[in-house]
């Protein structure tokens, strides 16, 4: 049996969990960029890097069943539960792709749109990425990214020094990893180069308050990267239990807030 290709996040249980909860926490904003970009009925989707699916099967019920969502996903773990997802629901218009971006061919298709979120910043090769993707959306297809921009806005009010430390142990690992955080940073360029002209580019960044649901999403984050972290032998506990505290401190406090990471929203069109 081939083995699981993991990736610097993970692919295990708890990740496949944060991955949910962070689908449903950006849900509203998600959908509502599908709706501004034309995303309904009867289109097809290429989603790339898909992970367990959780935006696939969002798609999947949208396009219906004269539409189709083509997902690719390397991690062997995240296929399965896309599958299982796919299965419970009764979809029979997600095809998956069980492959490497970097090192395979993309499915070729008459897609209308690509879907494609928090991926940049793990691939080792962004401008192969595009290239790609370039050589499979026809022409007059949309690619919408939502990717990071500046990761370093993520922070506290009052600061929060221990999550800023953790905030770097995190860049650091991504980029060791191959990746690079802010990976839209690269986007127009490499899209420009690639045949496609940018049609919308916008900011999502939020200030939170422990009350707000979003608040969450940050938060199993910083629980489920530290144990990573700890796995890898790059902090020990007591350095997690520093951030757990200020955590802890912050949410007790009513006036703490919290800024996101900032996501940019960048949809493109193949000329
Ligand atoms: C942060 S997750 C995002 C998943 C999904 N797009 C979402 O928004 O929920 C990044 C995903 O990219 C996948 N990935 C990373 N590098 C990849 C590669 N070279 N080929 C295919 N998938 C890759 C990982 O396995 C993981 O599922």
């Amino acid at each position: 049996m081939e083995a699981e290709r993991d990736y610097v996040l993970g692919t295990h249980e708890e990740e496949l969990a944060r991955l949910g909860l962070q689908h449903r926490v950006w849900r509203p904003f998600v959908l509502d960029c599908w709706q501004r970009a034309g995303i309904t009925i009867g289109k097809r989707v290429l989603d790339v890097g898909a992970g367990p699916g959780y935006a696939a099967i969002d798609l999947a019920e949208i396009v219906g069943s004269s539409g189709e969502v083509v997902a690719l996903e390397r991690s062997r773990n995240f296929v399965r539960a896309m599958e299982t997802m796919c299965r419970a629901r009764s979809l029979t218009n997600v095809r998956i792709h069980e492959l490497d971006l970097m090192n395979s061919e993309l499915p070729k298709g008459d897609y209308d749109f690509a879907w494609c979120r928090w991926v940049v910043s793990f691939v080792n090769d962004q401008s192969l990425l595009i290239e790609k993707l370039a050589g499979v959306m026809p022409k007059g297809s949309l690619v919408i990214f939502h990717e990071y921009g500046h990761y370093e806005t993520w922070r506290f009010f009052p600061r929060l020094p221990m999550q800023e430390r953790f905030r770097e142990h995190v860049i650091a690992t991504w980029r060791e990893s191959g990746g690079e955080p802010d990976g839209a940073l690269q986007l127009p360029a490499l899209l420009g180069q690639h045949g496609f002209v940018i049609r919308s580019a916008r900011p999502h960044i939020f200030c939170l308050g422990a009350s707000d649901y979003m608040w969450q999403w940050p938060v199993t984050f910083i629980e489920t990267y530290l144990e990573r972290l700890i796995e890898i032998g790059r902090i020990d506990q007591k350095f997690a239990e520093q951030v757990r505290a200020a955590l802890k401190s912050a949410k007790k406090n009513p006036n703490a807030r919290m800024v996101t990471p900032l996501v940019l929203e960048i949809v493109a069109e193949k000329l």
